[in-house]
């Protein structure tokens, strides 16, 4: 495999795959190698587990390499990693990414040109950290349709809103401890103004209402806003401030938002704290099912990236690649975005 990014979840995948080596190994049948790492500066510090001689700052070592048929990107961002994607499915090698902004900006266009060569795309790691959200909507949720998904989607804002309510700490401190335990994004302005959760939102809205919504803007607001003051009140009546992501089909419109609200204290959201997340989907059939666990930090994300490739490689022994990337169905459906 090649690895494109080794920062917060590109170490995280590292550590991973060295302490799992040998059951990885039983379950694939054949060990992981890290063939070639693209960074950008090849003298920063990184994990152990990284053999220095695999870096390099030249993409073409990693996505011209023919002994590479798995391409990992943890880079983030749109360019160039774009680019290097498109690449690699044109070479057919299949691709394990966690960039949601990629995802939710491309996504659509992204599963066409890889469906189209056969290549799975798979992209576990880019909601909700560790959860196995984009299986259960793709996978276990497959015979239901969804009525709507709510839920805490972004781990730096509900770390920050929780030390500030549980434990008085400012804005700027509860961010900064975010930014130290791997949390928050390159840019950590997509975590506390809601991009990256309206990201997010998009993604898992793609799988659950089987829509195109590359693009797809969605009423967005983020936590700056919310100060000790609304905490204290919010205490008082019963409350805790949550930022919540919510998408509800409404006929052939989507409702996409992102915004902080009060949260009864005895509701379920109320206690997810922390670098925590939580969905909630709502099936027609199944009615509300709630998933959740830690949404951020190197280790989450990466067991969801390696789960992604323990599946892309047993589709590929099997002679099965694609298969993910067939399994998520894509209508022409109309469902304009509404506020
Ligand atoms: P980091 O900033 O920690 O790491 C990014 C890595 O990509 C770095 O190694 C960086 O190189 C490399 N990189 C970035 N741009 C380029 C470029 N143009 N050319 C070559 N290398 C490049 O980010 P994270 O690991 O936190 O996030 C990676 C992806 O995973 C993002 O899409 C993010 O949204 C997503 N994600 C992050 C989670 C988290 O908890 N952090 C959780 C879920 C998803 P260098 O080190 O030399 O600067
Ligand atoms: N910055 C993101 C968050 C990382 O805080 O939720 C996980 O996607």
């Amino acid at each position: 495999m090649g690895l494109l990014g080794c920062g917060t979840v590109g170490g995280g995948v590292l550590h991973l795959l060295r302490a799992n080596a040998a059951y990885l190994e039983a379950r694939v049948g054949a060990p992981f190698e890290v063939v070639r790492v693209l960074v950008r500066d090849p003298e920063k510090e990184r994990v152990k587990e990284l053999e220095r001689s695999r870096l390099t700052t030249n993409p073409d070592d990693v996505l011209g390499d023919p002994s590479i048929d798995v391409i990992v990107e943890v880079m983030g961002g749109v360019d160039p990693a774009r680019d290097y994607l498109g690449r690699a499915i044109a070479s057919g090698k299949q691709i394990v990414t966690a960039n949601k902004m990629l995802l939710a900006l491309h996504g659509a266009e992204l599963l066409d040109r890889a469906r189209s060569r056969g290549v799975d795309v798979a992209f576990e790691g880019a909601v909700g950290g560790g959860i196995p959200v984009i299986r259960v909507l793709r996978d276990a949720l497959a015979g239901d349709t969804i009525a709507s998904l709510s839920g805490i989607i972004n781990g730096t804002s509900n770390y920050i809103l929780t030390r500030m309510q549980s434990d008085g700490l400012s804005f700027e401190d509860a961010l900064k401890e975010a930014q130290q335990k791997g949390f928050a994004e390159a840019d950590p302005t997509l975590d506390v103004d809601g991009g990256d959760a309206a990201h997010k939102l998009v993604v898992l809205s793609m799988l659950a209402f089987g829509a195109r919504l590359d693009g797809v803007s969605v009423l967005t607001e983020g936590i700056r806003g919310v100060e000790p003051v609304d905490h204290a009140f919010a205490e008082r009546f019963g409350f805790v401030v949550k930022q919540l992501a919510i998408a509800k089909e409404r006929g052939d419109e989507l409702e996409l938002r992102v915004h902080p609200a009060l949260v009864a204290k005895d509701a379920p959201l109320a206690n997810i704290s922390g670098v925590l997340n939580a969905i909630s989907v709502e099936g027609r059939a199944l009615g509300p099912c709630l998933l959740s666990g830690r949404g951020a930090g190197d280790l989450p994300t990466a067991v969801s990236v390696v789960a992604d490739l323990v599946d892309v490689a047993i589709a590929k022994k099997g002679g099965t690649a694609g298969q993910s990337t067939r399994a998520i169905r894509l209508a022409e459906r109309k469902l304009s975005p509404t506020a």
